[in-house]
């Protein structure tokens, strides 16, 4: 079904790509891909910069220059987007499930401490954190970072949603060895398809720049020593997120505000929604709601749908995905809670504020 009101919209800017193209007129097509990886570099305060063709792409490519391989064991939250868990399964490694704290909806640090307690009497130690600023709300990182320092754990930041939001002041997606944000068509900022990888250490992003293409070793004939990947961003997705780089403070501040005229004229409808502690900054990519049981939450979607308004329901968490069914969970079922009665609400940056109240409207009559 199409939507008059989508989740996330971002319309081609068909002058603005032109633009940027033109700018690049007789120059070779690679400059627009090394200038977006600069801009990305800039705006995040990121020394290393990889464009890639997904954000799935970047976290896969993260953990194997970390080294995660076949049975190894990798603590992911349950709450979040398959992409975060696929290429821990690609890999041949373990996702280790971790549920949600409350205000942030992201990883509980105390259960990430008890999931490491219970595998070291088990003999196993994970080698590596994902960390996920889930619909753009940043994660504990001051815990996260602290147990993974103690422990010898490598962290990967899943920035995919969170362009813009910050921690203590510095961008997510830096604090990790190795931080990745998408682009994906309902983005902050979309390349139309595409992803980065973002790191401090050389080798690091050296590593991933090599196995995104092809493990091509650096010689005059085609040679290669170990797999390699097709995953590099072209140059036309990388003209458009030049093209929309520059509003990207300008589309954090709109979906900030989208989320709070919500949450204000929502007030007594909804039972919950994610909360910023002190030091975050959240880009609000989505405005997410809890409902008061799951039969108001399906009857406001089936409503809102009926009128051409698109919702979507919250992550339906990863340890009840069949295909994770072996994987171990650590946590009280609070993440089932937030996919039996959250919606996620129209949040596009371009939403104006009569769609707005069209939508409260809607859910409180
Ligand atoms: C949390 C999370 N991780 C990873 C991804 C993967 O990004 P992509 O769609 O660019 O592969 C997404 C995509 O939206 C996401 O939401």
């Amino acid at each position: 079904m199409r939507y008059s009101t989508p989740l996330s919209y971002n319309p081609i800017d068909v002058a603005r790509i032109t633009e940027v193209l033109n700018r690049y007129e007789g120059i070779h097509h690679n400059q627009i891909v090394t200038d977006f990886e600069s801009a990305i570099g800039k705006v995040t305060g990121s020394i290393h910069a990889v464009a890639l063709n997904s954000g799935t792409a970047a976290i896969h490519l993260a953990l194997k220059v970390l080294g995660i391989g076949v049975g190894d064991y990798v603590l992911a939250p349950s709450f979040t987007y398959i992409a975060t868990i696929n290429p821990i399964l690609y890999l041949g490694a373990h996702p280790v499930l971790i549920d949600s704290e409350t205000t942030t909806w992201n990883m509980d640090p105390h259960l990430v401490e008890e999931a490491l307690e219970v595998l070291k009497k088990e003999g196993k130690r994970p080698k590596a954190m994902v960390v996920v600023h889930t619909y753009g709300m940043p994660s504990q990182l001051n815990q996260l970072l602290a147990i993974a320092r103690k422990e010898g754990i490598s962290v990967v930041e899943d920035a995919a949603e969170s362009l813009g939001s910050t921690y203590q002041r510095k961008m997510v997606g830096t604090f990790g060895d190795v931080g990745i944000f998408s682009f994906n068509n309902n983005k902050v900022v979309t390349t139309y398809g595409g992803g980065i990888l973002l790191t401090e250490r050389p080798e690091l992003a050296e590593k991933a720049r090599f196995l995104a293409t092809q493990s091509r070793e650096n010689l005059p004939y085609y040679h290669h020593s170990e797999v390699g990947y097709n995953y590099a961003m072209g140059p036309l997705n990388a003209a458009q997120g030049l093209s929309q780089l520059i509003d990207l403070q300008d589309n954090v501040t709109k979906r900030r505000l989208i989320f709070e005229r919500y949450r204000i004229k929502l007030e007594g409808y909804v039972h919950g929604q994610q909360c910023e502690l002190p030091d975050m900054y959240s880009n609000r990519w989505f405005s997410c709601f809890l409902f008061k049981d799951e039969a108001t939450k399906g009857k406001i979607a089936n409503v809102l749908g009926s009128r051409g308004i698109e919702t979507r329901p919250l992550w339906n968490p990863m340890h009840r995905q069949p295909l994770l069914i072996n994987a171990r969970y650590f946590g009280s079922r609070e993440a089932e809670l937030l996919f039996n009665r959250g919606l996620c609400l129209p949040s596009g940056h371009n939403l104006t504020e009569d769609k707005i109240d069209e939508i409260v409207q809607v859910i409180t009559q």
